[in-house]
């Protein structure tokens, strides 16, 4: 059985998306900054369907890694309303795609291998569907903040990875607020660093 897991990008001053975003300003302005390692990598361009990158490096190894654990990916619906504009026709998941809205819709099948299944009925179901649909591999919880704070809240994650940018953005998303602090409890289990980002890996105590 997989385990469900979230790895995500923030900035220095803990934000993972700037102001302002939206569908017409993904991630909200500079806060794609804080995503520049990956984009510099040829495992995450591949999966976009774009050449180049560097490969063999330790962020692209790290890449590499979190694409092929991940059977099934849940995400919530303002990330999902981004990705639907800016990813190419063969979105870069490559597998199923359960995405939290109240807005029924028809499953969004696309090139490659992704379907998106809206799903209505709250956390516990789309985990339930994601880890059918994974078929023992992890569950990654995509994003936004706040889906991700839903499933923490729930005590729904196991592993956590954070990505820190060196990058201020002065505004934005903020990953962490308004958390149960009494009932979260992290374990550092690893880091490691490129000139570009600072990989840092926690368990979520239960
Ligand atoms: N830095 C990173 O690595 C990273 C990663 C992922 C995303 N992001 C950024 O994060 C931002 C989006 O995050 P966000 O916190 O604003 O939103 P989000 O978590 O992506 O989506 C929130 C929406 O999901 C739906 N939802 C959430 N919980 C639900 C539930 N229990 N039942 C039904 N629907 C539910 C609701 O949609 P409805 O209104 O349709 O009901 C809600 O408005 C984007 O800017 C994206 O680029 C950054």
């Amino acid at each position: 059985m997989g385990i469900v897991f979230v790895d995500v990008g923030v900035s220095l001053d803990g934000y993972m998306a700037g102001p302002n975003r939206g569908p017409d300003n993904p991630m909200g302005g500079r806060a794609m900054s804080i995503h520049q390692w990956v984009f510099e990598c040829a495992s995450f361009r591949e999966h976009l369907g774009m050449k180049g990158g560097v490969s063999g490096t330790l962020d692209d190894d790290l890449i590499k890694r979190v694409f092929a654990r991940s059977g099934a990916n849940v995400m919530g619906r303002r990330m999902f309303d981004e990705g639907e504009v800016a990813w190419p026709e063969e979105a870069p998941f490559h597998g199923p795609v359960f995405v939290l809205t109240h807005h029924a819709r028809e499953p969004w099948v696309r090139k490659g291998g992704t379907t998106f299944y809206f799903v209505t009925d709250g956390i516990e179901s789309a985990l339930a569907q994601a880890k059918i649909a994974a078929k023992g591999k992890d569950v990654r919880i995509s994003g936004g903040a706040e889906t991700i704070r839903e499933y923490l809240d729930a005590g729904q994650i196991d592993e956590f990875t954070l990505h820190l940018a060196p990058v201020v953005l002065g505004d934005g998303l903020r990953l962490m607020d308004g958390l149960s602090a009494e009932k979260l409890k992290f374990e550092q289990t690893g880091s490691s660093s490129s000139a570009l980002v600072t990989h840092v890996d926690y368990r979520v105590l239960r």
